[in-house]
């Protein structure tokens, strides 16, 4: 068994290394007929690219190209390839550290299971993986516009500072997220957000949050009990994201702390089912209820920093590191499009799993 696919019939797999010629994808079961052009993909993934005032300075345009699978501006219903090289890679600092294993980093983990680690940039636990992710969720994600789901991810917290939401559509949501350097939306918030991570890196340290992903438009009925309720599966998603330290479906873990009676999403008859809260965050029984999902990922501070810290070389020696090179001193903005990506991945397989997206569209 490997580790590189996700899915069962929308299905991913990711290839590629951080310093390596190119990461990139493919995508298998995507229905025929989709409209699908490379500035579709090349949007999610500007949005994900590094380089912004606050983020790693790695310079990536991060280019994709498709190599297989779309004619004539639709897809072929055959596998989509798409590859993005790696170009700005700088390999010089981590060349001092090649036999030292980063603290917080998949260094030793890697070694102790393969015995062997590209040390380059991170190799295969860089969150340049994440870029094939974001290629294949892009696709997820125009599929699922055709039916009327959208995904919207946003910063909801930075080293404690949490931002306030209510009262904002979706569509504010999403556009005010954009326009911030923190993907916040609550310009408050924001503010709090973005000295707390300058401080943190001028200090050469890090610091977490937690972003939340919210998915509208989706039908009852999506989930597939009892091993891969919609719940679960979303988890799984997440977790698998580097940095994701937990995951919480609509109250989450705020649940322990409400009686049943405060909890219970009440429900009333309006031409059809209607909910009077959210609690259960769009999921019961693991099968979609129709309201929004509301999904979020508590992410680490980012592993490398320049303070020093203690560790061990690959020959058992003890030694103090700092590290140098390219780091986001927080990763929660930049994973926002990773997370909804694999949102987006996991409601189009849902979709297709319950016979809602057929496989040829007209
Ligand atoms: C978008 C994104 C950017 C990241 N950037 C960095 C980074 O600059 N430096 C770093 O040490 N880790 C970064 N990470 C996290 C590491 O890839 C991750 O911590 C590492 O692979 C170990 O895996 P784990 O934290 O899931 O256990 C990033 C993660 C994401 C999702």
């Amino acid at each position: 068994m490997t580790g590189n696919t996700f899915g069962k019939l929308f299905r991913l797999t990711t290839f590629g290394e951080s310093h390596g010629r190119a990461v990139g994808c493919i995508v298998d079961g995507c229905p025929a007929g989709l409209e699908l052009s490379e500035e579709d993909i090349q949007k999610e993934l500007d949005r994900r690219k590094p380089g912004g005032w606050l983020a790693s300075p790695r310079k990536e345009k991060d280019e994709v190209r498709i190599l297989s699978g779309v004619f004539e501006g639709k897809t072929l219903g055959t596998p989509i390839t798409m590859m993005v090289e790696n170009r700005d890679v700088d390999s010089r600092p981590y060349e001092e550290i090649k036999d030292i294993f980063r603290p917080g980093h998949a260094d030793y983990t890697y070694y102790a299971k393969y015995g062997i680690r590209d040390w380059r940039g991170g190799g295969r636990a860089s969150a340049r993986e994440t870029v094939a992710r974001v290629a294949g969720g892009a696709i997820a994600k125009k599929l699922l516009g055709m039916f009327g789901i959208k995904v919207v991810g946003y910063t909801k917290e930075v080293a404690g500072i949490e931002c306030d939401v209510s009262g904002l559509t979706l569509d504010e949501i999403a556009s005010r997220a954009e326009k911030s350097d923190v993907r916040c939306p609550d310009s408050e918030a924001e503010k709090q957000m973005v000295e707390r991570i300058v401080e943190a890196r001028k200090e050469g340290d890090s610091v977490g949050g937690v972003a939340e992903v919210i998915i509208s438009g989706v039908p009852p009925g999506l989930g597939e009990p009892v091993f891969w309720k919609l719940d679960a599966y979303l988890a799984f998603a997440f977790m698998g994201v580097p940095a994701v330290k937990g995951v919480e479906i609509g109250s989450g873990f705020r649940a322990v702390k409400m009686k049943g009676s405060e909890h219970n999403d009440r429900m009333r008859w309006e031409k059809g089912i209607k909910f009077l809260s959210n609690n259960a965050g769009g999921v019961l029984g693991g099968i979609s209820t129709g309201q929004d999902i509301i999904i979020r990922a508590a992410i680490k501070p980012t592993a490398s920093i320049a303070k020093v810290q203690k560790t061990v070389t690959l020959h058992g020696e003890n030694v103090d590191i700092s590290v140098r090179g390219r780091h986001d001193p927080c990763i929660v903005p930049r994973a926002v499009p990773v997370l909804e990506a694999m949102a987006a991945l996991v409601i189009a397989d849902c979709m297709m799993l319950q016979g809602l997206i057929p496989r040829f569209l007209g």
